[in-house]
Order: structure tokens, then sequence, then C-alpha cells
């Protein structure tokens, strides 16, 4: 069976194009792979500094993934800093990692054009994270188009370590969805926390109303036909559609007398009943913590079996084991 591993940052609230861009898609592989899911907080370091805005993201971030189905009987789910391995392996990776390949990583340099001053872990973000996917000897790696490049470092530094010190890590694939591979925010960006164009998943309803009737459409006349693939608001309401609803949105954009105003009310109406069970379980589970601590503790006890195992080899292969 695949091993298909993803993480995810507990950074801010988790919105829907984190949903649709990565979360239901892993929810949806517990049934037929071996599911590693965890939360990236030590990847959040990088940007938050609050230590209480941390461990609060961390637990809602857990939360939200058990809320929306992932079941932790099936899949290994559990936070990244509770398995210490993988920073031993960063280090040992980082010693194969050629500066050129990070200084070349966009998300790095996009974040300094944005004024952010740079520091260590920013820069050997993409490391870290190749440790998180080779330290399971993960096969697929199921993320949003903005990670594509992150993988490809992955996949040269398992590659470079296998011809370096022999066959050990798994080189793995990155699955990215074309039909989701960028959910619009409500400006028509990319939907980002750092952009503030976000729809949150489990918001409650009168900041849900307000971000969706603050989504950008055009200017066409009301009586005009609108175009529905140049459209923002149609990018993001297709997501709650079945394709047989997707074609009506359709028609009613092309025949003309639609309003935008309309549409986006019933988009609230319809993102609200779509999370409407997951929002009372979220709840629920924030109510009694002790619960997700205890499904956390029994992920991260699998995590390390398994990526404990593949340590000692690295530690074999390139002599740190040394007795
Ligand atoms: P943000 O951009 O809000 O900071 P993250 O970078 O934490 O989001 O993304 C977490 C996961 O969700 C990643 O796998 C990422 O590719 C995916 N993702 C985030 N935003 C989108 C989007 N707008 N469309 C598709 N996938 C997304
Ligand atoms: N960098 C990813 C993001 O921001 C999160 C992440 C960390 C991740 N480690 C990973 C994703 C390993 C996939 C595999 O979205």
């Amino acid at each position: 069976m695949k091993r298909i591993l993803s993480g995810i940052q507990p950074s801010g609230s988790l919105h829907i194009g984190n949903y649709f861009g990565m979360m239901q898609k892993m929810i949806r592989y517990q049934d037929e792979a071996d599911l590693f899911c965890f939360i990236a907080n030590y990847h959040a370091m990088t940007s938050v500094t609050d230590p209480r805005a941390l461990a609060a993201g961390t637990l809602e971030a857990a939360a939200a993934f058990l809320a929306l189905g992932l079941d932790p009987g099936k899949a290994t789910f559990w936070v990244q800093s509770d398995v210490p391995e993988v920073q031993e392996l960063t280090w040992i990776l980082s010693t194969i990692t050629p500066m050129g390949l990070l200084e070349r990583c966009h998300s790095y340099k996009d974040k300094v054009a944005k004024g952010i001053q740079p520091n260590h872990g920013l820069f050997a973000y993409p490391v870290l994270m190749a440790a998180d996917i080779l330290l399971y000897r993960s096969d697929v790696v199921p993320v949003g188009k903005d990670q594509k490049q992150h993988l490809e470092v992955t996949r040269d530094l398992a590659q470079k370590f296998n011809h370096t010190y022999g066959e050990t890590f798994v080189v793995p694939e990155a699955e990215i969805d074309d039909e989701v591979a960028v959910i619009p925010g409500t400006d028509g960006r990319k939907m980002s926390k750092s952009y503030g164009n976000t729809i949150d998943i489990f918001t409650d309803r009168e900041t849900l109303r307000k971000r969706v009737m603050s989504i950008v459409t055009d200017a066409t006349p009301v009586e005009a036909p609108k175009d529905p693939d140049r459209c923002n608001l149609f990018a993001i309401y297709r997501l709650f559609l079945t394709p047989d609803e997707v074609r009506a949105l359709r028609d009613r954009y092309l025949a003309g007398g639609l309003k935008y105003s309309d549409v986006k009310k019933e988009l609230v109406e319809r993102i609200w009943g779509y999370f409407e069970t997951h929002r009372a379980r979220f709840q629920e589970l924030l109510s009694r913590p002790d619960e997700i601590h205890d499904i956390l503790r029994e992920g991260a006890r699998k995590a390390r079996e398994v990526g404990g195992k593949v340590l000692e080899d690295v530690r074999r292969k390139t002599g740190l084991a040394y007795r």
C-alpha cells in the first residue's frame, strides 16, 4: 500500500483554499492508502512567534482535521515536534544541500521581496520539509501548486543522499490536482492567510457573510451575459457544487440577468450548510482538548516507530553510528 504524506502549518485559521487544496484530498486517502498526516508546528515558527498563538493554532489545526473526518484509527496523525527524529534528519540532509538549491526557492525569494527579514529557519525551510517526507519513506505527497518546488528539492536531496551513501530513501512523487490547483481568494489572488483574502472554514456566520459579500466581481451590468470562466465568485462557488449544479450556474451566467449579490447570498448559505456538522464537531473537540492530546500522542508514537527505523538506517549509512 502506498504511503501518502502531507502536513499543514498551524499558522492561522484554516480556509477553504486549505480544505479543497489539501485537507479534503488527504482525508479521502485514509481509506485507500497508508496515510501520514501531521501539523507542521516547527515550520510555523518561521512566522508565528507568539507562543500562545502557536500552541492554540496547533490544537485548532488538529481539531479541524479530526472534525473534517480524519480518522486516527486509519491514519497516522501527529504533531511534527513530537517526533524529534525529524530534526536530526534535517541536519544530516542539510550537509548535502547545495546553497544554490535553497537560494532559488520562490517561496523564500517571495518572502524576502516582501520585506520579511529572512532568518536561517526560513532559508532552511525546504530541508526540514524534505526531512518530514523522507523520514517516513513517503511515496506520494499531495500539495498545492505553491509547494511544487519544495517537492523538487526533496526529490533532489533524496537522490543525492542515495547516490552518496547508498539506497536509503524513497524518491517521492508530488501530487498536484490541476482542477483545484489554486483556489482564488476574495480578491482573485491565491487564497492565502498572508493576503487577508480568505474564507475560513470554521468562522461565525456573520463573518462568513461579510467575507463572501466582499468577493470581487466585475462591472458587467445585470442584464448582460457574464463570463463564468473569468469570474472569481464562480470559481469559489463551483467548489461546493455537483457537476450538474456547476452546469446550471454556468447557464445562469451566460443567460444574462444574473445579479452577483444574489449569487453571493446563495453561496453564504451553501458554505454554511456544507460545514455544518463539521463545525459542531470542531467545537465539541475543542471543548475536550484531552481527547485531542491522546490522539496526537498515539499518532506520534506510531510515527516515531516508522521514522526511528529509517533514522537508524541513515545513521549506519553515514557513519554516525560508529560503534
Ligand atoms: P496559506 O497560503 O494560507 O499560508 P499554507 O501555505 O499554510 O496556506 O497552505 C497549506 C496547504 O494548503 C498547502 O498544501 C497548500 O498548498 C494548500 N493551499 C493553501 N492555499 C491554497 C489555495 N489557495 N489553493 C489551493 N491550495 C492551497
Ligand atoms: N510547507 C507546507 C505548507 O506550507 C507544509 C509542510 C511542511 C509540508 N512539511 C511538509 C507539506 C511535508 C507536505 C509535506 O503548506
